[in-house]
């Protein structure tokens, strides 16, 4: 088992594609705490970890916020004595075209997709560096590569995630904790199915996708895997794109 005692934290693992981090990361053998906002389904994933062995515990965060970031880390630290994996998963999208977006519509996804990877970061960093040794996970999109009508406030945020990577990365070697990024394509999570009520989405998103389908979030597990264990120490600042080959297309 990969993440056998090490304690890892999924941002957004309520659901969706978290959820499917923190069952995955705990099934190979990590203490997994969830952060999300949605307490309800939060202590569902917290309950169904259990049910498999596992230790798990949900920790009520609004990422968006410093001190929140802080004491999620702090929570964990306390609990499991270590931090040795965070996974930057949690994200909004509100759609809006690009000439239509609303200081509040920009604000908001850069408040939580830009401003709570840096916190929650920011935060791990502290811990990690003491111990000498960490692995931070971002969650990017396709987005951030290539755009997609409507999307701009979000694939912009997408884009500081990479950015984010890359600094972090550089600025953390000192300490052997490496920074990498996942890059989904579109995954069929309750985000997607948000997208979805746009007509134009499986024209425009589904089609043409090589593979002939959306990704599920089991899908992207192996990614996460490889950059939250220590099969990935020689890795860092990278970006590890999983598409369907929606990127390789042209
Ligand atoms: N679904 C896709 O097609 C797709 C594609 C590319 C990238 N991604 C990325 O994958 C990640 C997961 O996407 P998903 O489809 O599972 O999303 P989702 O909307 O299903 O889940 C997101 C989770 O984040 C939580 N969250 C939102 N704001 C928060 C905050 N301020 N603090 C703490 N938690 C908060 C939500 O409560 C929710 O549980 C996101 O980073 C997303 O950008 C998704």
């Amino acid at each position: 088992m990969r993440m056998q005692n090490k304690t890892a934290i999924v941002t957004g693992g309520a659901q969706g594609i978290g959820k499917a981090y923190a069952v995955g990361l705990a099934r190979e053998g990590a203490n997994v705490v969830i952060a999300d906002l949605d307490e309800a389904k939060g202590k569902e994933v917290e309950a169904a970890i259990k049910a498999l062995g596992g230790k798990a515990l949900f920790v009520r965060t609004n990422i968006s916020k410093k001190s929140e970031a802080t004491a999620l880390v702090k929570k964990t630290v306390d609990t499991f004595g270590s931090l040795d994996a965070l996974v930057n998963n949690a994200a909004i999208l509100e759609a809006q075209p690009v000439c239509e977006i609303t200081e509040e519509n920009w604000d908001k996804h850069m408040a939580v997709n830009a401003k709570g990877t840096l916190f929650c970061s920011q935060a791990a960093a502290e811990v990690m560096k003491k111990q000498k040794h960490g692995k931070i996970v971002n969650i990017s999109s396709i987005g951030a590569l290539a755009a997609q009508a409507g999307l701009c406030s979000y694939h912009s945020t997408k884009a500081a995630v990479l950015t984010i990577t890359r600094s972090l990365a550089l600025e953390l070697v000192p300490w052997n904790i490496q920074v990498n990024a996942v890059v989904p394509g579109t995954t069929n999570t309750g985000m997607a199915e948000r997208a979805m009520s746009d007509p134009n989405f499986t024209k425009q998103v589904v089609d043409p996708i090589p593979v002939g389908r959306l990704g599920k979030p089991e899908e992207l597990l192996g990614a996460v895997l490889y950059f939250a264990s220590n099969d990935s120490d020689y890795c860092t600042g990278q970006t590890l794109v999983v598409d369907g080959g929606v990127l390789a297309f042209c």
